[in-house]
């Protein structure tokens, strides 16, 4: 049975950059889910689908190929053949992702894909739902949260430094703002702290102190 650490929390929290450094400590491999939901987002905006029209995102979401494989410590996707890259960052998406991420048929096909992940190895999984509702048995689950204006300072930064947008923080907090609220009150798997996760608010916390946060509440045959 593979080891499986389980991070949920809301935009921006710093989710990816902790997912990926403690999945290098630990060679496990680092899967971003987000990504699964932009991906099918980006090809529902690409194909003309109506993302506000449930029955058209969950047809053309069982129609979708996503390839998931393992690759240079991390689960990578393609889409026939094709890599995404930051085409899936851009602030449409953001937009549209989470009207996407709101339909079952969606969320199914992409809880079955991650659970079949755990066949490559050992796994560092972020997400929304991981704790709740992809990985609700895992003995090593987190909530990462920080402040509302943490977050749009930090996506912000990330948005500039990889040149994919120029929005204001308020723009940004915005942005950050609108997803939570749908993130968190839909229907099916709504963002929230799981029964027996481990809060970590990185608000006032370094990169490394966030790490080390989560890193002391893993299981010790794990570290
Ligand atoms: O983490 P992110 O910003 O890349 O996520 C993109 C969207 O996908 C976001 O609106 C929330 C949604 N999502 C989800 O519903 N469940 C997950 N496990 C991961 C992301």
């Amino acid at each position: 049975m593979a080891n499986v650490i389980a991070i949920d929390g809301p935009s921006g929290a710093g989710k990816s950059s902790v997912s990926r450094i403690i999945a290098e400590k630990l060679g496990y491999l680092h899967v971003d889910s987000g990504a699964l939901y932009r991906i099918m987002t980006w090809q529902c905006l690409e194909k003309g689908i109506d993302t506000t029209n449930p029955e058209a995102v969950a047809l053309f979401a069982a129609e979708l190929q996503i390839e998931c494989r393992p690759e240079a410590g991390r689960i990578a996707y393609y889409i026939g053949g094709e890599a995404p890259g930051e085409r899936i960052r851009m602030p449409e998406i953001n937009a549209h992702a989470s009207e996407v991420a709101t339909v079952k048929e969606v969320r199914d096909k992409i809880t079955s894909l991650l659970s079949a992940m755990t066949e490559s190895g050992n796994l560092v999984v972020e997400g929304r739902d991981i704790t709740t509702a992809v990985f609700p048995d895992s003995p090593a689950r987190f909530y990462l949260t920080a402040s509302a204006e943490a977050r749009a300072r930090r996506r912000q930064k990330e948005e500039i430094e990889k040149g994919i947008a120029s929005q204001s923080e308020e723009d940004v907090k915005a942005s950050l703002l609108k997803r939570d609220q749908i993130d968190s009150t839909r229907k099916h798997a709504p963002l929230k702290k799981a029964d027996g996760a481990v809060e970590v608010d990185s608000s006032f916390l370094t990169l490394e102190e966030t790490v080390m946060a989560v890193m002391d509440n893993l299981p010790d045959s794990w570290k």
